[in-house]
């Protein structure tokens, strides 16, 4: 067995680790900018670290991790940046799928794959294929994936199975909505973590963030690696989630 390249530090319980942790990898422009560089190589930067935070939270045991690649919404930046984020999403799952599978990690795409172009549909239909039935990590990537269009994709999905009879609208409960959306299955999100400094959600696991701790690491992406993911963690087991209960 491999030796974990970055154990976890004494000050993290890992008893009490977040089970899903979901990333916005935010600030692969301004890392560009910083450095004098084309922002498609901040983007490039951006997917150098995102190996080494994938692969330890697979070491760490995480059982899912969901990182936002696109948004709907990126469609409206210029046609290189976003050739540059399709390029890149091909030459990654090129470069770390055999890794991935070997590790038992299971690929889930969230987002709606039909609007993508064909060679980048395919290779993530074919990564989420391949590992279907591995039973590690659970790795979650939006691309083309926007949270208030996952909630309207339930509900229609709901609404047509009422509409054919095959289930009443009483039936259809926070459980039911959550069975309908892309992360079916995984546990909520415990942890949330925007880089760059920016406090926002823009739109991501809108459902699934619910009860979520939310940390705001002022590292830009590029910049942000396994000590500032434990950073995060650390900052998560210091919060006290009530759930809108009291503390014990
Ligand atoms: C936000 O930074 C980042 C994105 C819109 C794209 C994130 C994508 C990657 C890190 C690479 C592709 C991912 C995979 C899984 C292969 P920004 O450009 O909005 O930063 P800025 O706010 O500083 O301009």
């Amino acid at each position: 067995m491999t030796a974990i390249r970055y154990p976890l530090p004494a000050s993290i319980d890992p008893e009490r680790l977040p089970q899903h942790i979901a990333i916005i990898m935010d600030g692969n422009g301004r890392w560009a900018k910083k450095n004098k560089l084309k922002i498609a190589l901040g983007h490039r930067a951006g997917t150098e670290n995102l190996r080494e935070i994938i692969r330890n939270c697979s070491d760490i045991g995480v059982k899912a991790l969901t990182l936002y690649a696109f948004s709907t919404e990126n469609w409206n930046r210029s046609k290189t940046e976003v050739d540059a984020l399709m390029q890149l999403i091909l030459d990654f799952f090129h470069s770390e799928i055999d890794e991935l599978d070997e590790k038992g990690v299971r690929i889930l795409i969230l987002g709606d794959k039909s609007g993508l172009p064909e060679p980048q549909r395919l290779v993530l239909e074919q990564a989420e294929e391949r590992t279907a039935k591995n039973t590690g990590l659970s790795l979650n990537i939006a691309v083309n994936y926007g949270g208030r269009a996952e909630i309207v994709r339930a509900a229609q999905l709901l609404a047509a199975q009422v509409a054919a009879g095959e289930r009443t609208v009483d039936s259809i409960d926070e459980a039911a909505i959550a069975d309908h959306l892309y992360t079916k299955g995984l546990p909520e999100v415990d942890l949330l973590i925007r880089t760059s400094g920016e406090m926002r959600l823009s739109n991501f696991l809108l459902y699934q963030c619910s009860y979520a701790e939310f940390v705001f690491p002022e590292d830009l992406w590029p910049d942000f690696h396994v000590p500032q993911l434990h950073a995060c963690i650390e900052e998560f087991q210091r919060r006290s989630r009530r759930y809108g209960g009291r503390e014990e």
